[in-house]
């Protein structure tokens, strides 16, 4: 007997481009979400060498990681996921709602144009790019609540021109969307996207909205949220999440994925895991 989402051999990756930033002044200097404390001590060489782990588990998994140069005075750089969302090789860049993180839009935007990307759009909006976007293949799930500005939806929508779904974040501790849903599989012309997510952290019509448009979702619980197991990064069969997402792991490789488990200790002082460090350039 097959059951629906039990080990399914033809769980088939396909090679992305990420760009990330090594935490090179990397710190937790203030305070803009809930996990963030400066009188906790940061190991700067330990954030380095969980980011090496991380970028080198991506080019073992084949994929192809682009570095952007690290500045000072930006200590959540590192967070590369929040200054762009490529799509089709066009860029939105972002705004940052924290004064402490505004400056990274332009470095970004910079590195977008050096690197050949005429189709570059900075946002007019409050626009926390992939920490509040997630791409489905189809469709573009979009946070607000916390950063992202819901108008920024429509802008981006524009800009992409891409069918935009709003969802609404309602517990501070999942601040981005990115810490509370993940695309673990793209759409294809033959099987709709799968997800993974944490319906808690959403409002009661948000919930509804998931539940309606990915019956097939893997639900994430408070366990899998609060160590960041829901900030995975998939390539539709590698899925790559904190080393404490044990259980979650397993709900994955009962579905057919390959978890990858990496310690983000540090990262996630800031309020971070692997995906806050890493930002999809579809083409
Ligand atoms: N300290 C950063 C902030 O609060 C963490 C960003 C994490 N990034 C993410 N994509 N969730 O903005």
């Amino acid at each position: 007997m097959t059951v629906a989402g039990t080990l399914d051999a033809t769980r088939v990756p396909t090679t992305r481009r990420y760009l990330m930033c090594p935490p090179r002044f990397f710190a937790v200097d203030y305070v803009i979400n809930p996990w963030m404390d400066p009188s906790q001590p940061v190991d700067a060489d330990l954030a380095m060498a969980q980011w090496t782990e991380l970028r080198d588990t991506y080019r073992r998994l084949g994929h192809t990681v682009e570095e952007i140069t690290p500045r000072p005075g930006l200590p959540d750089m590192v967070f590369a996921a929040n200054s762009g969302t490529v799509i089709d090789g066009r860029v939105l860049g972002s705004r940052f709602r924290a004064p402490q993180r505004s400056a990274e839009a332009e470095h970004f935007r910079r590195w977008f144009v050096e690197h050949g990307y005429r189709d570059l759009t900075m946002p007019t909006k409050i626009n926390e790019a992939e920490g509040d976007f997630a791409w489905t293949g189809g469709l573009l799930l979009a946070g607000t609540g916390f950063r992202t500005d819901p108008a920024a939806h429509g802008e981006a929508q524009e800009v992409l021109g891409v069918p935009v779904v709003s969802l609404r974040l309602t517990d501070p501790r999942y601040y981005h969307l990115d810490t509370a849903l993940f695309v673990l599989a793209e759409a294809t012309d033959t099987a709709p996207a799968q997800i993974a997510y944490y319906p808690d952290a959403f409002s009661p019509g948000t919930r509804r909205v998931l539940a309606r448009l990915f019956p097939d979702a893997v639900l994430g619980d408070e366990a899998d949220a609060s160590c960041f197991g829901l900030n995975a990064v998939s390539d539709g069969r590698n899925v790559v999440l904190p080393l404490e997402a044990v259980s979650l792991a397993d709900r994955l490789a009962a579905r057919g994925y390959e978890p990858v488990l990496l310690d983000i200790s540090e990262l996630r002082k800031a309020g971070g895991g692997p995906k806050c460090c890493t930002l999809e350039i579809r083409k």
